[in-house]
């Protein structure tokens, strides 16, 4: 996913620079070329060599060190850089870099440097809600730094509230939106349903499918990262919302039907991989579900079709695009299903095809538009978000 791109990290002397070894290692397995500096203080807390042997690349501490690959080393490290990310970043570097101090390796790099900069502050409480500190971070984002907001929590000092840095997890995620994927998607609107819906029966139970949601969230968190603004409208899932999308929860058809009709005439492009539930019961019982004679009869309608407003209410020049789960006949009820609800594209998939469908990690999909099917073959749900998407672009230009 990084293959060509630089990274480069820089960490200060906080104790939650253990952390980053974590940040290169995983940088690394997606292919990236990672090169750490370091703040002379900071190797009091993590030694060089950890990263040197996790990275293949030589530590920079040291801006006079002659023992370097490059001519004048923070100029050609700041050159080939696609993004920097300074974490932990010390209120001391963050005060130096925002008031243009540059004496040391880490801070000299950064000045030099003319592609994104992330700071994720690290500190106890008192620094980091100490008004100086608070302007430094001010001055940064002035100067178009991006500061991610520390969480708050229990610190290393033994205090608890603000000023915990975000784990290494997420601190990748803010570098992949940066430079994992060419911008293709920037300036279009994506609004992307997934999960199942519940439909109450009773207090306790309810008619619900076996939809995970994994294939709407790795749409949702493919097109973010491609640089669409994407908007996310789940039905109850185990996953964790993705970053940077905007997640909007619902639990039932009707309330799925009034999230995405609220915001679709904004929309650029509409994925629905939500898998609805088709039934509701007609009257939710206040007590539980009477039985008689062990028997149980619920009287069940029909919830809205999502999909077929959508259909009849594209706006000029939207794309929209549904999913078809199917046992039997996938492409001949795909192609139905295009027509009749005036789709763009149906992903089809057929849950009889080892490694397709609910639950797992991959899918197996049949792309199928006015013109043509693609048979995608087994792969990951982010692949096949990837394939999906690429073929929307291909049709929209
Ligand atoms: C155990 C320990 C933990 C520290 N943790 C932090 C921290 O999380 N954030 C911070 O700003 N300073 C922290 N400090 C203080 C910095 O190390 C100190 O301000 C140092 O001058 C920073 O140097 P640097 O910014 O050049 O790395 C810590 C110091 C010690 C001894």
């Amino acid at each position: 996913m990084l293959k060509g791109k630089t990274v480069l990290l820089g960490i200060t002397g906080s104790i939650a620079a253990y952390k980053i070894a974590y940040l290169a290692s995983a940088l690394q397995k997606l292919h990236a070329d990672v090169h750490v500096l370091m703040t002379e203080n900071a190797t009091n807390f993590i030694n060089p060599i950890t990263f040197e042997t996790l990275t293949g690349n030589k530590c920079l501490v040291d801006t006079f060190d002659r023992n370097f690959q490059f001519q004048v080393e923070h100029v050609s490290i700041a050159k080939k850089a696609d993004v920097v990310m300074i974490a932990p970043a010390s209120a001391n570097v963050i005060g130096k870099i925002a008031n243009g101090l540059a004496d040391d390796m880490l801070t000299t790099t950064v000045m030099a440097c003319r592609c994104r900069k992330i700071f994720a502050p690290a500190m106890n409480t008192a620094m980091y809600e100490n008004p100086i500190v608070q302007d430094n971070i001010k001055k940064l984002q002035h100067y178009g730094y991006e500061v991610i907001t520390p969480a708050s929590g229990y610190l290393a000092c033994g205090d608890t509230g603000a000023g915990k840095m975000p784990e290494p997890e997420t601190l990748l995620e803010y570098i992949l939106r940066e430079v994992a994927f060419e911008k293709d998607l920037s300036g279009k609107k994506i609004l992307v349903t997934a999960g199942p819906t519940q439909e109450a029966i009773d207090p306790v139970r309810c008619l619900t499918n076996h939809s995970s949601g994994k294939m709407g969230y790795a749409i949702a968190k493919m097109a973010m990262l491609r640089g669409a603004e994407v908007t996310l409208v789940s039905g109850p899932t185990a996953i964790e919302p993705p970053l940077f999308v905007k997640v909007v929860p619902v639990t039932s058809a009707r309330d799925m039907f009034e999230a995405v009709t609220g915001v679709s005439d904004q929309q650029d492009i509409i994925i629905k991989a939500a898998a609805v539930a088709d039934y509701r019961p007609k009257q939710v019982s206040e007590d539980k579900v009477k039985k008689k004679d062990d028997q149980v009869s619920i009287e069940l309608e029909r919830t809205d079709d999502i999909l077929k407003y959508l259909g009849q209410h594209k706006k000029n020049g939207q794309f929209l695009c549904g999913f078809s789960m199917e046992t039997k006949d996938m492409i001949g009820n795909s192609r139905a299903k295009l027509e009749k609800k005036n789709l763009d594209m149906v992903a089809a998939n057929n849950l009889k095809v080892e490694g397709a469908g609910f639950q797992g990690d991959t899918n197996v999909l049949t792309l199928i538009t006015q013109d043509e099917e693609v048979s995608l073959p087994l792969m990951s749900k982010e692949d096949a978000a990837l394939k999906i998407l690429d073929k929307i672009i291909s049709l929209m230009k």
